[in-house]
Formats: structure tokens, C-alpha cells, sequence
């Protein structure tokens, strides 16, 4: 997507090299700064620390971990090593796991000479994998859009409404939610995006909004606890927000706070969709509600805000009084019954077990080695 009219991507291997650079998303919107990744801790920290965020991304980063391990040990030990640092640095979004599986099953049986430049063809496929699967998304979610212009009055805004950030960001290109509303912009349907601050990271009014901003999208950033009062008031069409995780069940796991906005959808009738990328599926996972691992972060992300004062400094300080207990749990499983649908590369899909295993059968197969 673009920024000033320049396209970027969110990570990307240096032309011709073997370091990857990626947008340093802890100084977004006040910052544009690049970091260089060199080596598999490096990778590892990005995703820990969250310089790289959001499912798809940590993915792409740690394929590229592997990659950076492979040039400095492409034994069968360093091949463990790597994959073990590297599966724990975050615990939620499923894609980091299967980025790990996929970069395994490619490189165990490669020489260990050959390693390095199987593993980075094979990260460099599973960025682009991330790329096409996004398009795909972007046109199975435009027809949604689509039908409601068509219910509208001819030259009324689609008003959409998405949490956390599911862009073009937290993935390599396009975002998973905002890949309709990007191309339903090219298209040149009026689109406008209630974006969700999303406490405490504020990745929608950070991320989301700083992206949507930069592209010459219409959006509003509102506090968290303004959505239900929109969609009772009819100014939401369609909600569509990102996940981190997607059980066999059909439940969904997303950023906080993505539960009580799919519980306001379901008593106002606003249809609440989820986009999904077919790496974001667990078929390991039966039930979300009951299995999926929550982060939990550090309370600082919860007593502690970072802004731009007025004379230009960055400045963190605290909202929460010294000895009060914080709590932080960085995602929520919305049940399968409040969604309405998943928008995935291969077509809009009911969030339940018998569809999600009709469209990907071969992750089931994967999902049971
Ligand atoms: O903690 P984050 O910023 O990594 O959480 C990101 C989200 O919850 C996104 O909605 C999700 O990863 C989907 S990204 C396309």
C-alpha cells in the first residue's frame, strides 16, 4: 500500500541481500523509521518486542528468523534452535507456528550447505504466499461491500467499522480487513472507516488510522466504547475486523475488545465479519473459548501512554495511580455464533467446523502430522 504515494511493504528482504528490513511499528504514527534484521535474534526480538506485529507478519518475520538462523547454523541443531527461539516469541497468533512448520518441512530434508538459500526462497514464497492470499480477500470481501451499495441511496458512503489494526501493516501488503476497503477505494466506492483506538497498544489509532491516512482513505478514530452506540444509531453498515487465531470451531481470536464488539453488532444486526487468511486457521484447536492461549503483557502497556507533546517530544506518561493493579490480556475469542461470516482467500465462508473444513482440507491433513 502506499505512503505519500510511495508503495512499501511492511517487511522485505534487501534487494539482492540477505538482511530484511521492516517498519519499526512501536514509532508509528510519529516515526517512519526502518530496522534491519540480521540475525534469527534479531527476528525473534522484532516479533517479542513488537517492532513487527499483527498474525500474518509475525509469520513472515519469523520465516525470515529461520532464513538469518540458516546463515549462521544450518545444522539439524541450528535448525531446532532457531525454530525453538523463535516459536515462543509470541503465543497467540497461530501463523507464527505454521510459518515455522512450513520453513521445517522445507529445509530438514535440504542439505545443510544448501540450507541458507533453500530457507530464504522458501520465506521469500511464504511473503508473497501472504501477499496473493490478501488479494484474494480484498475481492471476496469487496462483494459484501458491493451489496450494500447496492441497497444504498446512489452517492452514500459504506460506513465500515474495524478494530485493532488488520492492515496492510500486520501483514506484508494489503492488511486482511482493510483489504476490501482498499479495493473498494480503487474501485471508487465511498468508503469511511470507524477505526477503534484499541486500548492499550492503540494499534487502530496508531496503525490503522496512520495507514488508512497515508493511502487517502476516510476514517474517524473513536475510543473503544463508541461502537455500540453507532451501530444503534445505524451509522455502521459492516463491521470487519482481523484475527489471530481461528478454531476448528469456527470461534475467533482477535485483538481485546473484538468480543464486545461482536456482541454490539449481534443486537443491532450489523453484520460482523471476520477476514481470515487460511494460515490464521487452527484445525489443532477444537474449541477457542476453551484452548486458545491469551497473551498477557506487561501492565506498563496498561498504566503508561507515549504521545507527541505540543513542542514535538515523545512522551510517555502514566494515567493509572501508582499501586493500582493492572490487567492485560491482549486478545478475546469472539464465539462462531456472533460471527457472520469469514472472508477468506478462497470465498466468504460460515464460521463453523463442516465450511472451514470444505474450503482447506489440506490444513487439516497438516494439522494432524
Ligand atoms: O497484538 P497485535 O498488534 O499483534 O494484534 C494484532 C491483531 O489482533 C490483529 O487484528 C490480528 O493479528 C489480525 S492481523 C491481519
Amino acid at each position: 500500500m502506499k505512503v505519500d504515494g510511495k508503495h512499501f511493504r511492511s517487511i522485505w528482504r534487501e534487494r539482492g541481500g540477505w538482511s530484511v528490513g521492516a517498519i519499526d511499528q512501536r514509532r508509528l504514527p510519529h516515526e517512519f523509521i526502518v530496522a534491519k534484521l540480521t540475525s534469527c535474534e534479531d527476528a525473534a526480538v522484532a516479533i517479542r518486542d513488537m517492532l513487527v506485529r499483527g498474525a500474518p507478519l509475525i509469520g513472515a518475520t519469523a520465516a525470515y528468523g529461520m532464513a538469518l538462523a540458516m546463515r549462521e547454523d544450518s545444522s539439524d541443531a541450528g535448525l531446532k534452535r532457531a525454530y525453538d527461539t523463535l516459536v515462543v516469541a509470541r503465543p497467540t497468533a497461530i501463523n507464527l507456528k505454521w510459518a515455522l512448520d512450513e520453513m521445517r518441512t522445507a529445509l530438514a530434508p535440504v542439505d545443510p550447505v544448501e540450507r541458507a538459500e533453500a530457507a530464504y526462497a522458501r520465506a521469500d514464497e511464504i511473503v508473497e504466499q501472504d501477499v496473493e492470499i490478501n488479494r484474494g480477500i480484498a475481492g471476496n470481501g469487496l462483494k459484501l461491500i458491493e451489496a450494500i451499495v447496492a441497497k444504498k441511496k446512489p452517492g452514500e458512503t459504506v460506513n465500515l467499522l474495524t478494530h485493532c489494526n488488520a492492515g496492510w501493516l500486520a501483514t506484508v501488503d494489503w492488511g486482511t480487513a482493510t483489504a476490501p476497503i482498499y479495493l473498494a477505494h480503487e474501485r471508487g466506492i465511498k468508503v469511511h472507516v470507524w477505526v477503534d483506538e484499541t486500548r492499550p497498544r492503540n494499534q487502530g489509532a496508531s496503525l490503522t488510522a496512520w495507514e488508512l491516512g497515508h493511502h487517502g482513505v476516510p476514517h474517524t478514530v473513536i475510543p473503544d466504547n463508541t461502537g455500540g452506540h453507532l451501530m444503534q444509531h445505524g451509522m455502521v453498515d459492516l463491521a470487519i475486523v482481523g484475527t489471530d487465531r481461528v478454531a476448528a470451531n469456527g470461534d475467533v481470536c482477535n485483538k481485546i475488545g473484538t468480543y464486545l464488539k461482536a456482541l454490539a453488532a449481534h443486537d443491532n444486526g450489523v453484520p460482523f465479519y471476520v477476514a481470515l487468511p487460511s494460515p490464521t486457521i487452527d484445525f489443532a484447536v477444537d474449541d477457542g473459548i476453551r484452548d486458545i492461549p491469551i497473551e498477557q503483557r506487561s501492565g506498563a502497556e496498561v498504566t503508561d501512554m507515549t504521545g507527541r507533546t505540543a513542542d514535538g517530544r515523545l512522551e510517555t506518561v502514566r494515567i493509572v495511580p501508582e499501586g493500582s493493579p493492572v490487567a492485560n490480556y491482549a486478545f478475546d475469542v469472539t464465539p462462531a455464533r456472533l460471527v457472520t461470516g469469514l472472508i477468506t482467500e478462497r470465498g466468504v465462508l460460515k464460521p463453523d467446523r463442516a465450511s472451514l473444513a470444505a474450503a482447506f482440507p489440506e490444513r487439516i491433513v497438516a494439522a494432524a502430522e
